[in-house]
């Protein structure tokens, strides 16, 4: 079977720092190019964070930079949860030169003409690029056979009491994308994120990786994080904030979703974004009843079978158990 062409758009992000480790072992994906964007933490941090997860993934694809804010206004940022770097104050060394010149509304467009409609995107941080993008090239949804999201949230949000954190970055930019006429829209939301994570027992192996696992430094500090979080929190305030249980991560759950579609309940909606009231800033609104009177514009993933991301996840890391070619 054929590689699946793929832009990643992404703001590592420790949840992302796994998607691009799914994905890039999971010999599915002919990885065109990895955009940084704006998010988690600023653009200083997910530029260099991005190309770090490149070359720990032994990808060999462009790392490119794309827009520092949200097109018009966005929520706060999420170093609470991903550390002020981003990467769980991991330290380690990038050649920051080696971030490509040209920026994601170009790289993206000319893939986009290049594969013919073939081209996937997969975006799991604010949506600003693509946007941009849609903005400069109207016509790129023909040349777009999939856009994945992970973003949104059919009910409880984490960013204000609806809003996703992706979209609440920046919600004029999934409103352009909600409008843009893409042939297949999948949104991974938070509520079907819930329902993918690791037990602590599958987790064990993630805590201790063998020193050849190129990830190990990285997991190394995720577990050090996730020991500090359980200090501060019971597994009970957790599951009230909407936490999943166990070991989650939207970005890893979604890139679960875009890999094998077969393992997620998907149900098609139309769906709207609140750019204007502050009290549900970034919501996203589904038309669960169809009173809009609107075709559907998004798939919604509504669950995802927990097993089979599970034996998955592990099957792909330890994949790298062995080291990379370099
Ligand atoms: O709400 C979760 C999303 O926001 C994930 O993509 C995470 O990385 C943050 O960007
Ligand atoms: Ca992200």
């Amino acid at each position: 079977m054929s590689l699946r062409p793929l832009i990643i758009d992404t703001d590592p992000g420790g949840d992302d720092a796994q998607a691009i480790m799914l994905l890039a072992a999971s010999g599915m994906f002919n990885i065109r190019a990895i955009c940084a964007v704006h998010g988690n933490v600023g653009l200083e941090y997910t530029r260099r964070n991005a190309l770090y997860l490149k070359e720990t993934a032994g990808l060999t694809c462009p790392v490119c930079q794309g827009a520092s804010e949200a097109l018009i206004a966005r929520q706060p940022r999420a170093a609470y949860a991903h550390g002020n770097n981003g990467l769980s104050g991991l330290e380690f060394e990038v050649n920051e030169d080696k971030i490509s010149r040209k920026h994601p509304w170009d790289v993206i467009y000319d893939e986009a003409l290049h594969w013919g409609g073939e081209l996937e995107i997969f975006a799991i941080g604010p949506l600003t690029n693509i946007a941009i993008t849609l903005l400069r090239h109207p016509d790129l949804p023909n040349y777009i056979k999939q856009f994945t999201i992970m973003g949104g949230a059919a009910t409880k949000g984490n960013s204000g009491a609806y809003g996703e954190f992706n979209i609440a970055q920046d919600p004029h930019a999934l409103k352009i994308c909600l409008s843009a006429g893409f042939k297949k829209f999948v949104m991974v939301d938070l509520d079907s994120c819930r329902t993918a994570f690791l037990t602590d027992e599958e987790a064990e192996y993630l805590d201790n990786l063998p020193m050849s696992n190129p990830w190990k430094p990285l997991y190394d500090k995720f577990a050090m994080a996730q020991r500090e979080r359980r200090l501060l929190m019971t597994e009970e305030q957790r599951q009230k904030m909407g936490f999943p249980k166990g070991r989650g991560g939207c970005d890893a759950a979604s890139a679960f979703v875009l890999a094998h579609p077969e393992s997620a309940v998907l149900e098609d909606y139309f769906c709207l974004c609140e750019t204007r009231s502050t009290l549900n800033f970034g919501q996203t609104i589904f038309d669960w009843r169809g009173r809009f009177r609107e075709k559907p514009n998004v798939t919604l993933a509504r669950s995802i079978d927990r097993d089979a991301y599970a034996a998955w996840y592990l099957e792909m890391l330890h994949s790298y158990d062995g080291g990379i070619e370099s």
